[in-house]
């Protein structure tokens, strides 16, 4: 399996800049997932929770869910993005994984940090374990990385590949990242 991602800094709350960045740089990569950052579309900083509703997308009926599936399709690879997304009343900071036949399962971050606690509603999605081409990916979303249950649930699960969008503010994160991996 080819893992890959695409590390780069959103521009707040510029989606459609965000998305065709992302479509400009992934097209014709060869690889079998690509693990974008948390939040990559819409940007991290938000002044509240109403700045964060006025962007923030319903999956079912979201243009860059579309947009993403179509460059699964046409790029033969799997995504897994982090995603502002609005179900109802709801906030939440997620992860979707997107493949080349659409949306396959979001995940809700459980562990908000520091100020995302203010406009995000907490995760209400079990960690779960996807099969895709012979391996069990799992995902978990940045500061998930402290709590050892996030890994250890999705482990038991016997996941192979632990995807993990982040907007990193701590330092020991990458470190750490190898012993929950173990
Ligand atoms: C974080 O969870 N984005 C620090």
């Amino acid at each position: 399996m080819k893992v890959g991602y695409y590390q780069f800094s959103p521009e707040f709350g510029k989606p459609s800049q965000n998305l065709e960045r992302i479509r400009t740089v992934l097209s014709g990569v060869e690889a079998d997932i690509v693990v974008l950052p948390e939040l990559a579309f819409t940007g991290y900083c938000f002044a509240d929770r109403e700045e964060l509703r006025s962007i923030a997308e319903d999956v079912s009926q979201s243009s860059t869910v579309d947009s993403l599936s179509n460059l699964c399709r046409d790029s033969n690879f799997y995504l897994v993005t982090g995603f502002a997304e609005r179900e109802n009343d709801k906030l939440y900071n997620s992860a979707l994984l997107i493949g080349p036949y659409g949306l396959i399962c979001t995940y809700r971050k459980l562990h908000l940090f520091n100020t995302e606690k203010e406009y995000f509603d907490p995760g209400d999605t079990p960690l779960q374990t996807v099969e895709i081409r012979g391996a069990k990916v799992g995902l978990m979303i940045c500061f998930d990385w402290v709590f050892p249950e996030v890994a250890r649930t999705l482990g038991l699960q016997g996941e192979d590949v632990l995807c993990h969008p982040s907007n990193l503010v701590l330092t020991y994160c990458q470190k750490t990242m190898l012993t929950r991996c173990l």
